[in-house]
C-alpha cells in the first residue's frame, strides 16, 4: 500500500501496530492528540484532535486506508463515549467519503457482546449484548460503518478487538487474549483483503477456550493460544452463568465509571 493513516497511534493498540504498518506501507501517517515523534523515514506524525470531519479530511486525503483507533477504550459516561467513539468514528467515515478514501478499519470491541454467558459461542451475526455503555458506543460505531459501506460504498472492517496484552495475565484472557502478532495479522488482513465490502469480526488469538467464532471473512488465522501461558483460576471464570465480560459486566462497574447514580 502507498499510504496508511493510523489514528490513536500513541495508544496501546497503536504502539503495537506501528512497526508492522510501517513495513506494509510506503508512507505511514500517525495521528494522535498526544505528541509523537517519527521513528522511521516513512513515518509522518500529526498532532491533532479529531473533533470534526473538517479536521480529519486534510489528514487522510489521498490515503489508501485509515485504521481508526482513537477514542475512549473503556467504560465512561455516555456523553463522553458518544463524542469520542461514535462522533469520532463518524468524523473519520465522513471525511473518508468526502475525500475518496476507499477503506476504513474501525476499532470495535469484544465488550459489544460481553453480556452473553461464557458457555455461549458468539458469532458476529448474533445480536449485540453490550456489557456496558462503552459496548453500546461500539454498537453505534459498527452501525455507522455498515451505513457507510452500504450507502456510500466504502470498504469497512470493524475489528472486535479482544484483550490485547503482551501475555495473558488473568483467567478471562484464556478466552479473550489477543497477542501483538495476531493483532497485527488481523489488521493487515483487514487492510488488504480484496473482497470485503463490510465485515465485523472478532480479533482474538487462537485460544483453546475462546468463546467467539472466528470468521473466514478476512482470511487470517491467528497463531497464539493463551492456554500455554500457565494462567490459573480458569475453572471459576468459565462456570455456567458467568458473563463473557466478567467484571466489566458487573453493574457496579458501569454505575461507578459511567457516572450513574446507584439508586433513585
Ligand atoms: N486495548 C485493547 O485491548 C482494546 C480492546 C478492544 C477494543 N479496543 C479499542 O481499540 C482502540 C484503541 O485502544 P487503546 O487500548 O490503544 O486505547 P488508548 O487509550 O491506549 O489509546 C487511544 C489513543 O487515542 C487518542 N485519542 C483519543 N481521542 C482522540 C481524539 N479526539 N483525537 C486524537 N486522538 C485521540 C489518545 O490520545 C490515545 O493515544 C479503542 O477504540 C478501543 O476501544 C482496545
Amino acid at each position: 500500500m502507498q499510504t496508511i493513516v493510523l489514528t490513536g497511534a500513541a495508544g496501546l493498540v497503536g504502539s503495537v501496530l506501528r512497526a508492522p504498518l510501517r513495513r506494509a506501507a510506503k508512507r505511514l501517517i500517525l495521528v494522535d492528540r498526544a505528541p509523537l515523534t517519527a521513528e522511521a523515514p516513512n513515518e509522518d506524525v500529526r498532532q491533532a484532535d479529531l473533533t470534526s470531519a473538517e479536521t480529519v479530511a486534510p489528514i487522510i486525503e489521498g490515503a489508501d486506508a485509515v485504521v481508526h483507533l482513537a477514542g475512549i477504550p473503556d467504560e465512561a459516561p455516555l456523553p463522553s463515549l458518544l463524542e469520542a467513539n461514535v462522533l469520532g468514528a463518524h468524523h473519520v467515515l465522513e471525511a473518508g467519503r468526502r475525500t475518496g478514501v476507499p477503506r476504513v478499519v474501525l476499532a470495535s470491541s469484544n465488550r459489544l457482546t460481553g453480556c452473553y454467558p461464557v458457555t455461549t459461542t458468539v458469532s458476529p451475526e448474533m445480536p449485540p449484548r453490550p456489557d456496558g455503555l462503552y459496548g453500546v458506543s461500539k454498537v453505534a460505531v459498527e452501525a455507522l460503518g455498515r451505513l457507510y459501506a452500504d450507502k456510500f460504498g466504502l470498504r469497512v472492517v470493524c475489528l472486535r478487538i479482544g484483550s490485547l496484552e503482551a501475555e495473558p495475565t488473568e483467567p478471562r484472557h484464556l478466552a479473550t487474549w489477543l497477542s501483538p502478532r495476531d493483532c497485527a495479522g488481523f489488521v493487515l488482513a483487514a487492510l488488504t483483503h480484496p473482497d470485503v465490502r463490510f465485515a465485523a469480526a472478532y480479533a482474538v488469538s487462537a485460544n483453546t477456550r475462546a468463546f467467539w467464532e472466528l470468521t473466514d471473512d478476512l482470511g487470517y488465522r491467528p497463531l497464539d493460544d493463551a492456554e500455554s501461558h500457565g494462567i490459573a483460576g480458569g475453572e471459576s471464570f468459565f462456570a455456567e452463568g458467568t458473563p463473557q465480560g466478567g467484571g466489566y459486566a458487573d453493574p457496579v462497574y458501569t454505575l461507578l465509571r459511567g457516572g450513574l447514580a446507584a439508586s433513585a
